[in-house]
């Protein structure tokens, strides 16, 4: 080995290490920061790493590649706002298949025929999971950022179909690895790739998103580390396989944290309109009852205990500030406050956390689901701020529900509970909630940010 491999190699190596750094760090909140840095060092020394390589013979095009990922890649990661990020991974998984894609490309039509057994295998497998992720990452986008429907798209036949086409570029890849030189075939199979990622995604409701692409990930990751063992680069075979694990990791967490199998999620067409509620709901005989600001305001600043329960409304209203505003406000007079964190709550992993480490809500105050839910009986309040699903005490009670086994919230358990939402309307699952008509319950409507606001001028009041 010469020098200047054993000085790529030493570099890919501490790549390798910060980014495994990296993912153990992001697994708290406190370190995230940290970790995204710690990740962000190990692809500048990545990076670094291969421009030593002795096969670049230009560095010109390299330069125009770096402006232009920087051009896209900055404003990607400085403006886009946190509502919108499930839609940001989505698309940046597309870029990242789309460029393991294009390697296997031109590998194959450089050393195509030729090209070993194994290897082809490789980026067989690289070329058939980058091209479905490309367009099925951009249909997920797609449907996020709401140009295509978010609604399930489903015909009959449709999972036979999508079956069928993937057993049939599954034989495609076989052969080519006993035909390697059968451009045909290759290029054929990646248009059936490509394909397959518009069909697979179509039947799969808007909301269901987030576990997509977090599959997706997971084939992007696949995919870099067969582009690594095709082209013999240790830093992406590791970073691939990191990805791809924790892609897939996290996919099987978020379908645990809503009780459903990968199968529901992807064949189930979840998020279509319930008919129960086009029927009126089973809500039409029971009665809500209302609260104003000024009693809302008044039962808090009494209470000994208030639990903050936040959900999606919390993210669609950015009430986050005014929220710890409250918070602040209410433990000034002695209120123990307290924050639920369901792992599910919102449409993306850690999607509370990270809206309330934004507003500087410390992190202790942050209560994981198992932790609190003994504690909601001694809660005098239960502040549900645009939460609806995750405190849906039908998930423990009613076996008919689409809910059914999902842990939940025990909101419904608290002395008081108070909810802040707009309508009745119901949340991501499309069912109707019990909790909202219960006895002591009591619903403050309006949008979360301007009901907070007035919240917030009451207990000033007071
Ligand atoms: P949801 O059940 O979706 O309920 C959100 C509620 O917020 C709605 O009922 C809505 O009622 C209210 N809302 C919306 N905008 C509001 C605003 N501006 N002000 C006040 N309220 C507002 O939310 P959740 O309880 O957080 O549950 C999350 C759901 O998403 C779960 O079913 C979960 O399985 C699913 N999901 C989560 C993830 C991840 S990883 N977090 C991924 C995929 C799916 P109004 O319209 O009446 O205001």
């Amino acid at each position: 080995m010469s020098v200047r491999d054993l000085v790529i190699q030493a570099i890919y190596l501490a790549a390798s290490v910060l980014f495994i750094l990296g993912l153990k760090s992001l697994s708290h909140p406190d370190k995230a920061r940290l970790g995204m840095q710690q990740a962000a060092l190990g692809m500048v020394l990545a990076i670094v790493g291969t421009l030593f390589h002795h096969e670049i013979l230009r560095f010109d095009l390299i330069a125009v590649a770096l402006i232009l990922g920087t051009v896209i890649g900055y404003p990607l990661g400085m403006f886009v706002p946190m509502t919108a990020m499930p839609q940001r991974i989505a698309i940046s998984h597309m870029f990242g298949a789309l460029a393991a894609t294009l390697v296997g490309v031109a590998e194959y039509r450089i050393y195509g025929a030729g090209m070993p057994r194994g290897t082809m295998a490789a980026l067989g497998f690289e070329v058939l999971f980058g091209a479905l992720t490309v367009t099925g990452s951009f249909m997920a986008f797609g449907k996020l950022q709401e140009f295509i429907t978010g609604t399930p798209v489903t015909y009959r036949g449709q999972n036979a179909v999508n079956i069928t086409l993937f057993g049939v570029a599954i034989a495609m890849f076989v052969y080519l690895i006993f035909r390697p030189g059968t451009p045909m075939v290759f290029y054929g199979m990646i248009g059936l790739a490509l394909l397959l990622g518009v069909f697979m995604v179509l039947p799969i409701g808007g909301a269901d998103m987030p576990v997509v692409v977090s599959l997706l990930n997971s084939y992007a990751g696949l995919a870099s580390s067969a582009t690594g063992f095709v082209i013999q680069n240790n830093v992406l075979i590791i970073c691939g396989a990191l990805d791809g694990a924790s892609g897939f990791l996290l996919s099987v967490l978020m379908s645990k944290a809503m009780n459903r199998s990968f199968g529901n999620v992807i064949f189930g067409a979840f998020g279509a309109p319930a008919p129960a509620l086009a029927a009126g709901g089973a809500g039409k005989d029971l009665t809500v009852s209302s609260v104003s600001a000024e009693d809302a305001a008044m039962r808090m600043a009494y209470a000994g205990a208030v639990i903050v329960v936040p959900g999606y409304g919390m993210a669609v209203a950015q009430a986050q500030h005014v929220v710890r505003e409250l918070a602040e406000l209410l433990e000034k007079r002695g209120v123990t406050v307290k924050y639920a964190i369901h792992p599910v709550a919102g449409r993306m992993p850690g999607h509370m956390n990270v809206l309330l480490a934004e507003a500087n809500v410390p992190y202790d105050r942050l209560y994981d689901m198992e932790d609190i839910n003994s504690e909601f009986p001694q809660a005098d309040v239960a502040l549900v701020i645009g939460a609806n699903d995750v405190v849906n005490p039908a998930a423990r009670s009613d076996p008919s529900s689409p809910i059914y086994g999902m842990p939940i919230l025990d909101v419904d358990r608290a002395k008081g509970v108070i909810v802040l939402k707009r309508s009745m309307n119901p949340g991501f699952a499309g069912i109707e909630n019990h909790l909202f008509y219960a006895p002591n319950t009591s619903m403050l409507f309006g949008d979360a940010k301007s009901s907070l606001t007035r919240l917030v001028s009451e207990v000033k009041a007071l």
